[in-house]
């Protein structure tokens, strides 16, 4: 046997390539910051950008036409407290920002909004602390219960539920469907690290985080506790589950693709992003070709769905088909 046959040309390889990302697989995240007059460059990710409510548009028309379908967006008020008020605020900046872009474009594209209070507190934790400076669960259901709300009646077609609360899957399901939001469907980050790889997110978010998220969301050593968590949010309702950060949990993305039910997301997260941006920049390695395989190498591992801040620079590409 010669496997090398297989591989002799690239019409060859092209025929027998057994995993293809499209550009409607991938899932693009935008920032969109009040107050601001032009688009902000993210210093720790270069290439992207916080939007003004203006460029938000325009940044989405960009999107559509290069044949991608669906946008994460991720909203930073200009006031935050204590209870993050401005995250269940019907005219504040993510509602108002949904609200704008589904009038743009309708059903063309699918529109996801961020579901977690870490950009509206000032801790920016992702939900209410209790006295002891814990993130009170249950109280903090309660919010997420409204937000979702106000982001299904913007216009949200899906919501990502970011925040690693127990049973917000359930708590959320069910507010939106007393609301009669049935059609809004939950994008659940099922199987979510505490990961150094968030960092330039911060950043991007402008959040002064005091402490870490140890207490709520999952910790790198273990494998079956996403298992466990990924099955839960399937029963309570999750129309698909995300596992994050993707590049150092493939083994994850594996095992849920197997067992769950529902498609399975990843995210390349934005450390993952400044990793290969900055060895790119100084020419250690060569940014499209690594684009190309972490999306592959994710794809392969059984996530259908990939999150990712490459998503324009791979549809650019894909459409010119040079791959
Ligand atoms: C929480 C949230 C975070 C990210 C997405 N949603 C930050 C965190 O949990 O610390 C990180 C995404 C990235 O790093 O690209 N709302």
């Amino acid at each position: 046997m010669r496997p090398r046959r297989l591989r002799s040309s690239s019409a060859v390889r092209e025929l027998v390539a057994e995993n293809h990302v499209r550009s409607s697989d991938l899932i693009y995240p935008i920032f969109v910051r009040e107050g601001l007059s032009s688009p902000r460059e993210i210093e720790s990710m270069p290439g992207v950008f916080q939007h003004s409510e203006a460029s938000l548009l325009v940044e989405i028309d960009e999107v559509l036409a290069l044949g991608i379908r669906s946008v994460m967006l991720f909203a930073i008020p200009e006031h935050r407290d204590e209870v993050g008020s401005e995250a269940l605020n019907e005219n504040g900046i993510l509602a108002r920002s949904v609200r704008a872009v589904k009038e743009r474009v309708g059903d063309r594209l699918v529109v996801i909004a961020d579901l977690c209070l870490d950009e509206f507190t000032s801790h920016g934790h992702c939900g209410v602390l209790c006295s002891s400076g814990d993130v009170d669960n249950d109280l903090t259901l309660m919010k997420y219960s409204e937000m979702a709300r106000v982001l299904g009646k913007a216009g949200a077609d899906m919501l990502g539920l970011s925040g690693m609360m127990d049973n917000q899957v359930a708590a959320v399901r069910e507010s939106l469907d007393q609301a009669g939001l049935q059609d809004v469907a939950i994008l659940a980050y099922a199987a979510k690290y505490a990961s150094a790889f968030y960092g330039p997110f911060r950043d991007a978010v402008e959040s002064q985080l005091t402490g870490d998220r140890r207490g709520y969301q999952q910790d790198p050593r273990n494998r079956k506790e996403a298992a466990r968590e990924v099955l839960l949010d399937i029963e309570q309702g999750a129309d698909i589950v995300m596992v994050k950060p993707a590049l150092s949990y493939l083994d994850i993305v594996s095992d849920i693709a197997s067992l769950s039910n529902v498609p399975v997301a990843a995210y390349v997260v934005s450390g993952e992003y400044a990793m290969v941006e900055l060895a790119a920049s100084v020419g250690l390695i060569d940014r499209d070709r690594s684009i190309f395989e972490i999306l592959h190498s994710v794809k392969r591992s059984g996530a259908s769905l990939i999150c990712t801040y490459w998503a324009k620079d791979y549809a650019r590409r894909d459409h010119i088909g040079n791959l």
